[in-house]
């Protein structure tokens, strides 16, 4: 696949709308810019948002060209319309799978999700409808999720007689708790906003029409502050649940000793002891 160019706008342009803009090669992901953040849209209403192996491959091009831009600092993923995030894997080609492309089909979904879980900015899921199977492993793989209070959480993939193929049977119990993953994985049940908070598979719930704005908010209490320090942090939460306790503080020690070489921590340190803001270049 030829690899989708990403023309940010200028920044001479100054509101948000005149620096939206669709890649011209991509049919279901759709990028806008607004200062520092991107954020990311996809965009199959006719079928839920769900993800056929296209939109896969363009979640791949699209994460893997805003991972190239200085500029971003962080990326919101969403779904378009008020109906749902991602109803799940388009089960349509699911359907058709057999044991050896069902390997790649998982296979792909997960080194896509992967590359958004070590993506080096912080990434937020706005979950403003379903976010089922896939999509709730999608929004499992990003940093952080708020949902409005439409949204519903489920790993339905037991009641068509398969398993999440995209990381869910790993990223659920990670995130809240062994019983309960295994109880929603099994049941096939779906969660409503307002529980999902409770279990932690959300940070907030908040009005459907204030769901980008209020995204937008979280994520710019992150990229206000140490850019590096806030890479380091997600690079060693991540490698500390794959490595053993002893190697995972040695890895975190390591990040905190590079980041005493940063301009970044100068100025953060500096701007306290002189009672201002900092202002972080994020080098
Ligand atoms: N894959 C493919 N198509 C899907 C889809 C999916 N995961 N989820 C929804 N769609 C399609 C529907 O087939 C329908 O297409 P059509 O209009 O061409 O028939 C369209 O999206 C609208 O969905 P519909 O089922 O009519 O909406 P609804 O409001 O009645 O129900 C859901 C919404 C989410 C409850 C229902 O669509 C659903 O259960 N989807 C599948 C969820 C799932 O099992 N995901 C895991 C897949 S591994």
């Amino acid at each position: 696949m030829p690899r989708a160019a990403i023309f940010r706008p200028s920044h001479t342009l100054d509101t948000a709308s005149e620096q939206s803009f669709r890649m011209t090669d991509l049919n279901y992901v759709k990028v806008e810019w607004d200062g520092e953040i991107a954020v990311v849209t996809i965009d199959r209403q006719d079928k839920l948002n769900a993800l056929n192996a296209d939109v896969v491959g363009e979640l791949g091009e699209v994460f893997s060209n805003l991972r190239e831009d200085d500029e971003v600092r962080g990326v919101i993923l969403t779904g378009a319309g008020n109906k749902a995030f991602v109803a799940g894997a388009d089960i349509g080609e699911l359907a058709t799978m057999n044991s050896v492309t069902g390997v790649k089909v998982s296979r792909d979904g997960q080194d896509v999700f992967r590359a958004i879980e070590l993506f080096p900015k912080p990434v937020l899921a706005a979950v403003g409808g379903y976010a089922l199977g896939g999509g709730c492993e999608l929004a499992l793989a990003c940093h952080l999720r708020i949902a409005s209070e439409r949204a519903q959480f489920g790993l339905p993939e037991v009641g068509l007689g398969i398993i999440p193929g995209y990381g869910g049977t790993i990223r659920l119990a990670r995130l809240i708790g062994l019983g309960r993953a295994i109880e929603l994985t099994l049941t096939g049940d779906t969660v409503k906003a307002e529980r999902a908070h409770e279990i932690g598979l959300v940070s907030k719930v908040v009005q459907g029409d204030s769901l980008l704005d209020e995204a937008k908010a979280l994520l710019r209490r992150i990229t206000s502050k140490g850019p590096v320090a806030v890479r380091m942090a997600l690079e060693s939460i991540y490698r500390g649940l794959d490595t053993p306790t002893g190697e995972a503080l040695g890895f975190e020690s390591a990040m905190f000793g590079l980041l005493a070489s940063t301009d970044d921590m100068r100025e953060g340190m500096h701007a306290f002891l002189e009672k201002r803001k900092p202002d972080f270049k994020g080098r």
